[in-house]
């Protein structure tokens, strides 16, 4: 884009079962968003199904484009940013079809984004100087300590060695019975329970390292749940808020140790467990260690137009012509893997 440099960038976000368009101005910020939960549809079933999350992102984005046009004085904008992955592979091929053809129609560039670029950007939203810094990104499919040395220059300290975080917090939602999403349900309960009511473990605090898991504590709330009568509401709350606390302990430490060790002062906390207001809090405490948290507000933690039309906005080398091939990837790691 050389000489025109982008400066209002459309965002759009399909990758797994939200619908998502965002402008994002590099003078003025954010102008304007959209956003479409597909909760409702997928919910009967207990999780995201890939083909109705597909159908309905088509459904849903010219009519998002429509409102957010309305919303943000229908300007062209300067680019189009898309979610390239990692996702859905049907959701985020019609996220990027739609992003090439209004590039044709608007004769502007596309930029690709990595979703998880996006969640690690967020806080930039709030005009937050993420750099360098240690990154926590815990959404539902990863979780990873990242040292984020520069804009796209990220080195993985860490990570799960099963479960992500957010899938912990959907799994533990659902042996108790609670819908999908789970993670949202399963805090909700835990609000008012005593976190100290169940003994379950913190796994891999014992051992040094940045890596997580999540599969031992998750056997040992299932156990824990089946003593727990569907009817005794204060245990239930006692469990989930136990559950919440342990998650927490383990995400919490292992941050402090990676600040540690890389000898940085700034923390980002990224993706839809970074909307757990336990975790928020315990993570304030680091204030105390010098420690400054960025972390994007409840809303652009989890999946959202707005961080991609950022990132697509600070990523201007990527711009590619509306006729250009890109990888659309399922999976796609954002880290190198060395320290
Ligand atoms: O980043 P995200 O919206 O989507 C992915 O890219 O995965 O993260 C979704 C995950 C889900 O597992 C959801 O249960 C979890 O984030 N989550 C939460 C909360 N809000 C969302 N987990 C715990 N507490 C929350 N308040
Ligand atoms: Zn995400």
């Amino acid at each position: 884009m050389s000489e025109s440099v982008a400066t209002r960038i459309l965002g759009i976000e399909s990758s797994c079962d939200e619908t998502g368009l965002a402008v994002y101005d590099t003078r003025q910020g954010l102008l304007g968003e959209v956003l479409f939960s597909q909760i409702a549809l997928h919910a009967p079933y207990g999780g995201v199904v890939p083909e109705l999350a597909s159908r309905d992102h088509v459904r849903r984005l010219p009519l998002l484009l429509e409102q957010l046009m309305l919303q943000t004085g229908g300007q062209r904008p300067d680019g189009v940013a898309v979610t390239a992955g990692p996702g859905l592979i049907g959701a985020l091929l019609v996220g990027v079809n739609f992003a090439r053809a209004l590039a044709f129609a608007w004769d502007i560039p596309v930029i690709p984004v990595h979703h998880l670029e996006g969640h690690l950007l967020a806080p930039l939203l709030n005009g937050v100087a993420p750099f360098p810094a240690v990154a926590l990104l815990v959404s539902g499919g990863h979780t990873m300590l990242i040292e984020v040395r520069g804009l796209g220059d990220y080195v993985l300290l860490g990570e799960t060695l099963d479960d992500a975080a957010g899938e912990a917090f959907d799994k533990a939602a659902k042996m108790l019975g609670l819908g999908y999403p789970g993670g949202p349900a399963l805090a909700a309960l835990a609000e008012g329970g005593d976190p100290e009511a169940f003994r379950l473990p913190r796994p891999l605090l014992d051992r040094p390292g940045m890596d997580f898991s999540f599969s031992g504590l998750k056997t040992a709330f299932r156990l824990a749940s089946m003593k727990v009568p569907e009817e005794d509401m204060t245990q239930r709350k006692n469990l989930a808020a136990s559950f919440q606390q342990a998650v927490v302990d383990t995400l919490f430490r292992k941050c402090q140790r990676a600040l540690q060790l890389t000898g940085l002062k700034r923390l980002i906390v990224a993706g839809g467990v970074g909307a757990n207001r336990a975790l928020r809090s315990a993570l304030q405490t680091l204030a105390a260690e010098g420690v400054e948290l960025c972390i994007a507000d409840v809303a652009h933690c989890t999946d959202n137009a707005a961080m991609i039309a950022l990132a697509g906005a600070l990523h201007p080398e990527m711009a590619q012509s509306a006729s250009a091939e890109f990888p659309v990837r399922a999976r796609w790691s954002l880290v190198k893997e060395e320290t």
